[in-house]
């Protein structure tokens, strides 16, 4: 099984992701627990181009896509299809959905070039994606509490609304793979209702 995380920054989502882990675990599964971008040392280096505040120039929308998907094709070969392979359960923070959720919706780059970079470069999508959502300012609360904000974190209100709203478009188009969870409950509420969609008996 192969499931992702999404949501807007502070959401909760590394919480919920360390207790469904946990969970697996303990029900004897094998589990992968990565995270995009990133996930191998050399997506993770993309990861950390694409976080940093420090660029004498400007990333343009285009590149920010591409270095996402550069890292998404490393990562994919490299873990996420080789642990399905073997019968792993894959848990992902972020896949796909957040660059259109970002890119698409967010940044305002066009669903065509997007689909383009999905149709080549993905093979596989999550057999489940759980959508954290909560309001953007309560998310972004909770974001500022961690410390320095990276490229995305620094962006506006108004940007994260965009995303929220792209998230909420995937979630009506594929409501059988895409599950909303209400992130204003406690983490074990969360949980709970993330487990109610999973049968890992
Ligand atoms: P994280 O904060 O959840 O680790 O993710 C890093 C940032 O990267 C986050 O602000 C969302 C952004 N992102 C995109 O813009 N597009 C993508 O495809 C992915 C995977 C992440």
């Amino acid at each position: 099984m192969f499931i992702s995380f999404e949501g807007t920054e502070g959401v909760g989502k590394s919480t919920l992701i360390r207790k469904l882990y946990d969970h697996f675990l303990a029900h004897g599964q094998d589990v992968v627990l990565t995270r995009e971008p990133g996930g191998t040392p050399l997506a993770e280096q993309i990861r950390a181009l694409l976080l940093s505040v420090n660029h004498d120039e400007q990333m343009s929308h285009d590149t920010e896509l591409l270095l996402m998907y550069a890292a998404r094709a490393q990562h994919l070969q490299q873990v996420i299809l080789p642990a399905l392979a073997s019968g792993k359960t894959v848990l992902c923070d972020r896949f796909a959905d957040a660059s259109f959720a970002y890119q698409c919706a967010g940044r305002g780059l066009s669903r065509e070039k997007l689909q383009l970079l999905n149709d080549n470069f993905v093979s596989k999508m999550p057999d489940i994606t759980f959508w954290l959502d909560a309001p953007i300012e309560t998310g972004m609360s909770r974001a500022r509490e961690r410390g320095a904000l990276d490229r995305f974190e620094q962006e506006k209100v108004t940007f994260f609304e965009k995303v929220r709203a792209g998230y909420q478009e995937i979630f009506e188009k594929q409501p059988e793979r895409m599950k909303r969870l209400d992130a204003t409950q406690t983490p074990d509420q969360v949980f709970a209702q993330a487990l109610s969609y999973i049968d890992i008996e």
